[in-house]
């Protein structure tokens, strides 16, 4: 296929790809992560960190990755392929598509067991069989229902069939057709939420804690979870976005619909943040009280208020729905290189996909009960797992998108593709070469334990931008290779 065709699958209206962009950036990442790792790191400055790092290093990514989704029409694998062909790079660069596809296939297989975590809570609220427990009694349930493997692998099994179910059906058909009304519910649902902690938290304590600015409480360690963070909550480096942005139909703008689907993911993790913490502090609970905060303290705040376990229900429904559309994202890149390059069926490529994510997933789950002891340097197969992709695949797969962005595709193509103004597309441009890199290298550095960067780094960190800025424009040219056209047979 030339990088200029149209392909077979193409969302229906530009807000089709927008609801299954914002659902496949809007999950657990925004309603469990975010409002615990904000209570970890001390509220309101860890907050303010987070946006910057959204704006300098997401928004850049994000819209090269549509653009590389769009221009090169295809899985990640292809659309890098095809493009590094138009561009007239090495092929090679091919293998950050399938870093890409398999770190969204390998969170998926520990995502399956947390949004696993979060079905069964909406079950046992809806049960009843949360109500009148204290946070003793309510970790106790935690531990147990991840201490039975055939609970917590149901349950997994569970999220990955209706995972699967969705995807086979294809992506107007399945994806587009169900973000179609459960990203519009999830909203509403968010919004009674946010007028339950209203009317019944303490909803200044908790706006004060997320909104407060208070440069003391900041870690260096919190600048770069928050960097972290922003990565992982955009989807990005993990195939979703990239192949979601492959059925983008031309002359829709791609910086519009970045910055929707990023102020809308944005929106959502604060909104999660005003809907739980007045709830924690109107029951004086911890806000800093880790991975349990939402499914050990919650409950027990909803245990303590009027109609709580009315909301509780209504809570986990809410965390169901946006694991499930991120959820499906991750495994978009799969189906859609097995079903356009394996010539297989949507549906085969989907079972097929689901299955050996299912033995993935599985022998995850594991690590919570029959694999307690099986670890591998101190880590369980689920630690590895998320350690690999977050740590190492997402932040070389990111610095890979902006080098190839920047330096190797060439500029005409993506000037193109992204339809900015002179202005903007420079801003763009100075952003993805320099400023997105070198805030991911800072990930890297801290992941490797090289240094840990302090706040008083920063001058030496703009100094190194300016420097990076001098070293590119020389090398620009050369980063390209040299100009071999490499005929692929086209089909
Ligand atoms: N963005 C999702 C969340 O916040 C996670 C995700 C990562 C989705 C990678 C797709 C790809 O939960």
């Amino acid at each position: 296929m030339t990088a200029r065709q149209q392909p077979k699958n193409l969302w229906i209206s530009r807000w089709g790809f927008i609801l299954a962009a914002t659902g496949s950036a809007v999950g657990l990442g925004n309603i469990w992560k975010f409002p615990y790792i904000t209570g970890e790191y001390g509220g309101g400055a860890f907050v303010l960190v987070y946006l910057a790092c959204i704006l300098a290093v997401g928004v850049p990514v994000m819209m090269a990755e549509i653009a590389f989704g769009r221009r090169g029409r295809g899985s990640p694998i292809e659309a890098i392929a095809n493009l590094a062909r138009e561009a007239g790079a090495s092929p090679l660069w091919k293998v950050f598509g399938w870093m890409a596809m398999l770190a969204g296939f390998m969170i998926l297989s520990f995502y399956v067991v947390v949004a696993g975590w979060s079905f069964s809570y909406l079950w046992k609220m809806a049960s009843g069989s949360l109500s009148g427990h204290g946070v003793a009694e309510l970790g106790g349930i935690f531990e147990a229902g991840n201490a039975n493997p055939w609970a917590l692998g149901g349950w997994a099994t569970l999220v990955t069939v209706v995972t699967m179910l969705i995807v086979g059906r294809g992506v107007q058909e399945g994806v587009e057709k169900s973000v179609r009304w459960m990203m519009p519910g999830m909203v509403i649902m968010l919004l009674i939420m946010i007028g339950y902690a209203l009317t019944s938290g303490n909803f200044s304590a908790g706006f004060h804690f997320l909104f407060d600015f208070d440069v003391s409480r900041l870690s260096s360690e919190g600048v770069l979870a928050a960097l972290g963070h922003a990565f992982f909550t955009l989807s990005l480096a993990s195939g979703a976005i990239l192949t979601y942005g492959s059925y983008l139909p031309s002359g829709t703008s791609i910086a519009r619909t970045t910055f929707t689907v990023a102020i809308a993911d944005t929106l959502v993790a604060l909104m999660a943040g005003l809907a739980i913490f007045p709830i924690i502090f109107a029951n004086g609970m911890d806000p800093s009280s880790g991975p349990g905060l939402i499914f050990m303290s919650l409950p027990v705040a909803f245990n303590q208020m009027p109609f709580g376990q009315l909301f509780g229900v209504l809570f986990f429904a809410m965390l169901s729905i946006a694991a499930l559309t991120s959820a499906i994202s991750m495994i978009e890149a799969t189906v859609a290189w097995l079903s356009e390059n394996r010539n297989m069926s949507r549906t085969k490529a989907s079972w097929l996909a689901g299955s050996v994510l299912w033995l993935v997933a599985m022998f995850a789950m594991l690590s919570f009960n029959l694999g307690a002891d099986w670890t591998l340097a101190g880590k369980h197969f689920f630690d590895w797992l998320d350690y690999l992709t977050s740590r190492w695949m997402m932040p070389i797969g990111g610095i890979a998108m902006a080098l190839l962005a920047g330096f190797v595709f060439k500029s005409s193509m993506l000037r193109d593709e992204l339809d900015l103004s002179e202005g903007g597309y420079r801003i763009w441009l100075f952003m993805i070469r320099y400023v997105s890199p070198i805030c991911i290298v800072a990930i890297f550095i801290d992941a490797l334990g090289v240094a840990a960067l302090s706040l008083e780094d920063w001058p030496y960190f703009l100094g190194a931008i300016v420097l990076a800025c001098g070293a590119g424009e020389t090398l620009s040219p050369r980063l390209r290779g040299p100009r071999v056209v490499i005929r692929l047979p086209v089909r």
